[in-house]
This record gives C-alpha cells, sequence and structure tokens, in this order.
C-alpha cells in the first residue's frame, strides 16, 4: 500500500477528498426514516432502527468507516453470493448451473417458484440459494460444514470480525415455515443433488443467514469481490476470479431482490442485501461500500441505504455503463 501511495499507483489517488464527498452524502441521508425494519424474526425486530453505519475499501486495502460501522448484524441474504462463488469455486460453472438458473425471478425473494427446467431462477433468492447450500461439502457433517464456511468468511474479511448469532439462527428456524415449504417442493421436484438431507440443508441455510459481522468487516469481505477473490488487506486469494465473475454478473441482475432491474439501471452496480438492512455494492476493480440501516422499504432493500446510493451517483458517477 505504501510502496503504491508513493509511486501514484492507488485505485483512488485523491481518497481523503472521497472520503469528504461520501460523508456529506452520509449526512444528507441521516434524516430519512423511510420504511421499517423486519419484524418476521422477533430478533431483528428489536434492532435500533436508527442505526446508520457506512465502510468503504478500495482494492489497494484503503478504507474508512462512517457512524455505526461497529454496530453488530447478521449478513442474512448478504451470504448468497459468497455461498454461490464457494460452490462455483469447488464445482465450476457447469455443475452448479445445472442446479441453479441464472436468469431474473420477478418474483419476491421467498417466493415458491422455479423456472421452466424446475430450477430456482438464481442463487440470490431463497429457493437458489438452498439449493447452493446443498452443494456446498456436502460430505461433510454440519459441524465441519459450518466450520469451513466459517473459515471462508473470515478470509474474506482480512480476518477482521466474523461470529455466529445464536439467537437469530434459532429464531429464525422457529418462523420458517416458508422456507421449509420451499423446501419440500424443491424436493418434490427433485431440485437437491441425491442423498441430501432437506432438514440438513436448511439448517445450513439458517446458519448461513445467522452469521454475523459489522459494517467494516462485511465491506471487506465485498472488497474481496472487488478486488477478484484476493482479500485487499490480505492479499490471500480467497476465490478464483472467475467464481467472482459470475457472481457480480448475477448480483447486478438479481442482487437487490425485485428492484434489481431498477438499481442496475440507475446505479450499474452489483450488489446484494440483507433483511438485516445491510447492503453490499461492488464497484469492480475499485472499491466495496458497504451500507448499515435496518429501515427496509417495501421490497426489502434498506431505504436509507438506497437513497444514499442515488444520491452519492449524483455526485460521482460510479455507474458502470
Ligand atoms: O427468511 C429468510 O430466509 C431470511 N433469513 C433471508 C434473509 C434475507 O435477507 C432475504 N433475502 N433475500
Amino acid at each position: 500500500l505504501i510502496v503504491k501511495a508513493f509511486s501514484g499507483k492507488l485505485i483512488i489517488p485523491s481518497f481523503k477528498e472521497f472520503k469528504k464527498l461520501v460523508e456529506e452524502v452520509f449526512e444528507d441521508v441521516r434524516d430519512c426514516k423511510d420504511g421499517k425494519a423486519a419484524d418476521y424474526i422477533p430478533q431483528l425486530a428489536r434492532v435500533d432502527p436508527d442505526l446508520w453505519g457506512l465502510s468503504v475499501c478500495t482494492v489497494d486495502g484503503q478504507r474508512f468507516n462512517l457512524g455505526d460501522f461497529e454496530k453488530i448484524y447478521t449478513i442474512q441474504s448478504t451470504s448468497k453470493p459468497f455461498t454461490y462463488a464457494m460452490a462455483l469455486d469447488l464445482y465450476g460453472s457447469d455443475y452448479v448451473q445445472e442446479y441453479v438458473s441464472a436468469e431474473p425471478s420477478g418474483e419476491g425473494f421467498n417466493e415458491i417458484c422455479l423456472d421452466d427446467n424446475n430450477k430456482p431462477h438464481n442463487p440470490m433468492i431463497n429457493a437458489g440459494a438452498i439449493v447452493t447450500s446443498s452443494l456446498v461439502k456436502p460430505e461433510l457433517n454440519l459441524a465441519d460444514r459450518f466450520e469451513y464456511m466459517m473459515n471462508i468468511f473470515r478470509k474474506l474479511s482480512g480476518g477482521t470480525y466474523v461470529g455466529f448469532n445464536n439467537s437469530v439462527y434459532l429464531s429464525e428456524k422457529s418462523v420458517a415455515d416458508r422456507n421449509f415449504a420451499l423446501g419440500y417442493y424443491m424436493k418434490e421436484n427433485d431440485c437437491f443433488p441425491k442423498g441430501s438431507c432437506l432438514k440438513t440443508i436448511l439448517e445450513f441455510y439458517f446458519q448461513l443467514c445467522s452469521i454475523e459481522t459489522k459494517c467494516s468487516a462485511h465491506c471487506i469481505m465485498a472488497g474481496t469481490l472487488a478486488n477478484g477473490g484476493v482479500c485487499p488487506i490480505t492479499g490471500e486469494e480467497v476465490l478464483d476470479d472467475v467464481s467472482v465473475q459470475h457472481t457480480l454478473s448475477l448480483m447486478l441482475s438479481c442482487g437487490m431482490y425485485d428492484y434489481s432491474g431498477q438499481f442496475a439501471y440507475k446505479i450499474g452496480l452489483p450488489a446484494k442485501s440483507g433483511v438485516s438492512g445491510s447492503i453490499l455494492v461492488v464497484i469492480p476493480n475499485v472499491m466495496a461500500i458497504c451500507l448499515y440501516s435496518p429501515r427496509l422499504d417495501k421490497l426489502g432493500n434498506s431505504s436509507r441505504g438506497l437513497l444514499f446510493m442515488e444520491k452519492l451517483l449524483k455526485k460521482v458517477n460510479l455507474h458502470q455503463f
């Protein structure tokens, strides 16, 4: 980092100016109280809805954090792109695409629906993510599989902070009728590899949603995606660049629930949101931004997070096209 800084080779040479600009927009949207924190999982309903955190991590490892960047929350659906990338890494895209397609579904994130080939539409919605969870290291028992995943999440975050929230996990499991319904529907349609145990798959999926982190660490995970799978802090190659490429394509087309099309149109960046109120935004080969604000709009995306991105784009054109 220091060598790059002195030789003028940093991806954002005027990092201080960029930070100032981000701070202005961060304060500008602070008053946004639109939407409501998710309450279908009792533990999520109890968070302070006013929390507002932001982190930036460039591919050079330059970072800054604002507001409630140290508040711990569960990663929820932002685990989905990482699980998908891990499956691609392990088994390759041809195998993974035998089980999960790569088309936007046009339906809600937890909709009970499959495409014409009886496959989930994409790995960013629940159906697809449950199937991807069944693909990763099925030969391991649940404990070893969880440990395997946690290790990768730790590496993605450059060894900063990744934990597990048992209360959210139990809470999630106790209100999971829809995910069980989805699971049985997919089992009936032979969506899982032979010999899979549905209960184990769902438990693993709930565990992945219940991994906890904070903005500053979550942002490094997304920074690893921005950097083609190499963690910008440690320099470790955690994911293959081709797996990351496929994952970012699907984050662009399917990462923001039913708002994905609009988000791609207006913001033009791969992103993934989760119901606890975080949004990961990846600017490929440049940086990642992590936003955390629990109030969600009707489609399930953090309202203040979306407003922030819209306002930021008016000041600096990060749109990829
Ligand atoms: O109900 C579930 O499956 C959630 N815990 C998933 C989390 C989420 O963020 C929804 N996203 N697509």
